[in-house]
């Protein structure tokens, strides 16, 4: 499974990248207005960290516009994904995008149909919301696992990017069903690898070897 930070903040993206754990970057225009920085410099200040895919959202809500916005934030760098959202103007500016060549994220994606919908017209990644849906009372995983089993059936190349993750329970839940990506905000992110045991029992460790006077 892949590990996308969910940010525009270029000092977590730095952080996880020097991890080795940073497969790419997810923005959304929330994300983004919270840096307070020029968006199309943002973009590219992230993309000279990762070589991944980062995905940058269009504002716009009518068609023509999204494709214009595509274009234009797909010039910024190679790796640049287009995040577009899942309505008809979003599905119908996929088609002319992806018949361009440019690599797009269907985003806002919370029921299977819309998954298939975006896979048939040509998504290079489909962002389902897990969080979200489980705010409102619904089984966000279940998503996944509606989404991974349509895309198995008929062997879509769009990759599930399994997104709104929350907490490290989701990251296990989505990779144990086969997600292919999981985006997380930087704060689930530091949780990966920690545990109370691993402490406890590295600092009994320490505690041990001082007593036997050696040095490190
Ligand atoms: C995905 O690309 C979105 O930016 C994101 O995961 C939304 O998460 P949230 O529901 O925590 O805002």
């Amino acid at each position: 499974m892949k590990f996308f930070l969910d940010t525009a903040n270029l000092d977590q993206i730095k952080a996880a990248h020097d991890m080795g754990l940073l497969d790419g970057v997810t923005t959304n225009p929330s994300l983004v207005a919270k840096e307070g920085k020029d968006f199309k410099t943002l973009v590219n200040e992230i993309c000279k960290i990762t070589a991944g895919p980062v995905s940058a959202e269009v504002v716009s809500t009518e068609c023509e516009a999204m494709v214009r916005e595509a274009r234009d934030l797909r010039k910024i760098a190679s790796n640049v994904v287009v995040k577009l959202p899942t309505t008809a103007e979003g599905i119908k500016a996929l088609k002319i995008c992806s018949t361009e060549g440019i690599s797009i994220n269907m985003t806002l994606v919370f029921q299977p149909i819309q998954a298939l919908i975006v896979a048939k017209v040509g998504a290079a990644f489909c962002s389902p919301f897990i969080g979200r849906l489980d705010d409102v009372g619904e089984d966000g995983m279940q998503l996944i696992r509606d989404i991974r089993l349509i895309y198995d059936n008929y062997g879509f190349p769009t990759q599930l990017l399994a997104a709104s993750l929350r907490h490290p329970m989701h990251v296990v839940e989505a990779a144990k069903i086969g997600a292919d990506i999981g985006t997380m905000p930087y704060d689930v992110f530091q949780k990966l690898w920690k545990h109370p045991l691993t402490d406890i029992g590295l600092e009994r460790f320490l505690s041990d070897w001082k007593k036997t006077g050696a040095k490190p």
